[in-house]
């Protein structure tokens, strides 16, 4: 049993919240009017009835906040699934890793206040808060349940008078100046780069480039947050966060590991055992980096912690000279870590971006047929329709002879012919007559009869079957629809490399990598096959 799952356990005696509604009203009879509520937890409320029922779980509610519990963060992961959590990478904190984290900080000092990033239901603003009883308590949440909870559980325990909360985005707060020193405590949240906007990307770089350090676009939203802290932070603050520790391992994590050593004054780095579960739920192996913004001559410890009981201090581990770490070395390789990337390997997303192929809307119209057979060579492309047709290939797809055509048309059809415009209209009159301006995918395309395949993908590979994926380099160009991925390279490489790479994907990816579903069928979604581990380009190379 892991230590998340025990603490559940011993919450059995109270009711829980069947809608995150109940959820809001508990939080608002907890909060009793003691509070101002900040706009995004206004309109949260104004959402919606507030179901009567949440009035009489109040009650038990407040026993369970009281003896330390968190029983309203407990509902919220509940009642709201994984999945739907994920693009705000809510996901929060066992006692036993907010408990050490908040007990590092007493023996590093006493703060002036308190500062938790991506607070969520406040599991580190409630420990912090008492331990240092005399600290202001800062939680940033954009979430308006997760600011809500929050207040809930500072009114409960009586510390709403020391508090601010701010219900918006962490890379936008402003900490005004203090006397005493800051301390930052919390679990920033993992979102990965595809999810986060070009802008906020923009921000990322150009905050690191004023650092003058390059970034990688290619960071999860917790690597903005450690640079946010930075920006935020004065001379002497000091705090830690737990992360998932990837960043030690791969490319894009350079610039923290940049920041670790320098600016930010890493002191120590904990790298706990995937068996830990330490988010419970997802298989993330996770470090706990300790700072002192501005120290730059105490030695950085690494550490892999193999048990929670171990973790408590955090303070053992050896020692390493700043100089001797590397920013663009992998700082796994310093330390054999579980689960965590090894010196010569990277994760594929770092080389190639993976799509899916096109949607056609209708295969049965636009996989060229005899309809099709009259239409001008340069709107019928041969393409990668079946995943068997790839399999037969083998490493190496040389002739695109014995594939099928599928038609795309460009949404202006004004450049053709008048002979060449007489046989697509009559192959769309066809193919309207037989609904293919009817469908969904049609309706939501620029012009219905364009399908807008892809550019051919250097690499292209299947992704579902009970084998592993079939991973073929493109030399013939074939474009390729949804029943395979594309791999294109990031930035251009070398044909021999791209070939050996290859050549050791088709032997070392196993059907273990990817999502298993039932029936066993073997689901490789692109951002799996992105986060495929390989070798580095220079290893494959050599
Ligand atoms: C990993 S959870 C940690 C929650 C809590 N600190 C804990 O450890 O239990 C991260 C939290 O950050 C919030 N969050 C996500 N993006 C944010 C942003 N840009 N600014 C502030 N909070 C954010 C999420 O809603 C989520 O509650």
């Amino acid at each position: 049993m892991t230590q998340g799952t025990l603490a559940l356990n011993l919450q059995t005696t109270r009711r829980l919240p069947q809608t995150e509604r109940e959820l809001v009203g508990i939080c608002l009879a907890l909060i009793d009017g003691r509070s101002d509520l900040s706009g995004p937890e206004r309109r949260l409320i104004a959402a919606g009835a507030i179901p009567e029922k949440s009035l009489s779980m109040a009650g038990e509610f407040r026993v369970e906040i009281l003896k330390g519990g968190d029983p309203l963060g407990d509902s919220f992961i509940a009642l709201r699934s994984a999945v739907s959590r994920r693009p705000a990478g809510a996901v929060f904190t066992p006692a036993w890793i907010v408990k050490p984290m908040v007990a590092w900080l007493k023996r590093e000092g006493t703060p002036a206040r308190i500062v938790d990033p991506g607070a969520g239901s406040g599991r580190y603003i409630m420990a912090a808060g008492e331990v240092f009883p005399a600290a202001r308590l800062i939680g940033v949440e954009s979430d308006p349940l997760g600011a809500l909870m929050l207040r809930a559980n500072l009114c409960v325990r009586g510390w709403i008078g020391r508090t601010e909360i701010i219900a918006g985005d962490y890379r936008c707060f402003v900490l005004p100046p203090c006397a005493g020193r800051t301390a930052f405590v919390g679990n920033p949240p993992y979102v990965r780069h595809h999810d986060i906007s070009e802008a906020w990307k923009a921000w990322y770089s150009s905050g690191f480039a004023a650092l003058g350090i390059k970034a990688s676009s290619l960071a999860g939203l917790h690597l903005h947050f450690f640079l946010q802290t930075l920006l935020l932070a004065r001379k002497g603050d000091f705090g830690a966060y737990v992360t998932s520790a990837e960043w030690l391992s791969v490319n894009y994590g350079s610039a923290l590991r940049h920041l670790v050593v320098g600016g930010l004054g890493g002191l120590s780095l904990d790298v706990l055992d995937p068996s830990l579960e330490a988010f419970p739920g997802t298989s993330t192996t996770a470090a706990i980096t300790c700072f002192r913004v501005g120290e730059t001559s105490e030695p950085i410890r690494f550490r892999a912690v193999a048990t929670p009981a171990s973790l408590q201090g955090l303070t053992g581990g050896t020692p390493m000279a700043r100089a001797a770490l590397r920013p663009e070395a992998r700082w796994s390789a310093a330390l054999p870590i579980r689960g965590c990337l090894g010196a010569d390997e990277i994760e594929l997303g770092e080389v190639f971006r993976v799509h899916r192929g096109q949607v056609t809307g209708a295969n049965r119209i636009w996989i060229a047929g005899p309809e099709a057979a009259a239409l001008p060579d340069a709107v019928r492309f041969p393409t990668i329709t079946k995943a068997r047709e790839l399999i037969a290939a083998g490493a190496c797809l040389r002739s695109s002879d014995k594939l099928r055509c599928v038609v795309d048309l460009p949404a202006d059809l004004a450049g053709f012919s008048d002979d060449e415009r007489r046989r697509i209209d009559s192959f769309l009159k066809w193919a309207a007559g037989n609904g293919a301006d009817q469908g969904y995918i049609a309706r939501h395309r620029n012009a219905w009869w364009s399908v807008g395949l892809r550019a051919p993908a250097p690499i292209l590979c299947t992704y579902m079957a009970r084998r592993p994926p079939q991973f073929t380099l493109n030399a013939c160009g074939a474009r390729h629809i949804n029943i395979a991925h594309g791999l294109y390279p990031r930035a251009p490489v070398d044909r021999a490399v791209l070939a050996r790479l290859l050549a050791w994907l088709n032997e070392n990816v196993t059907i273990g990598d990817g999502r298993v579903y039932a029936g066993g069928l073997t689901k490789f979604e692109p951002k799996e096959i992105e986060r495929l581990r390989m070798p580095t380009l220079e290893h494959v190379a050599r």
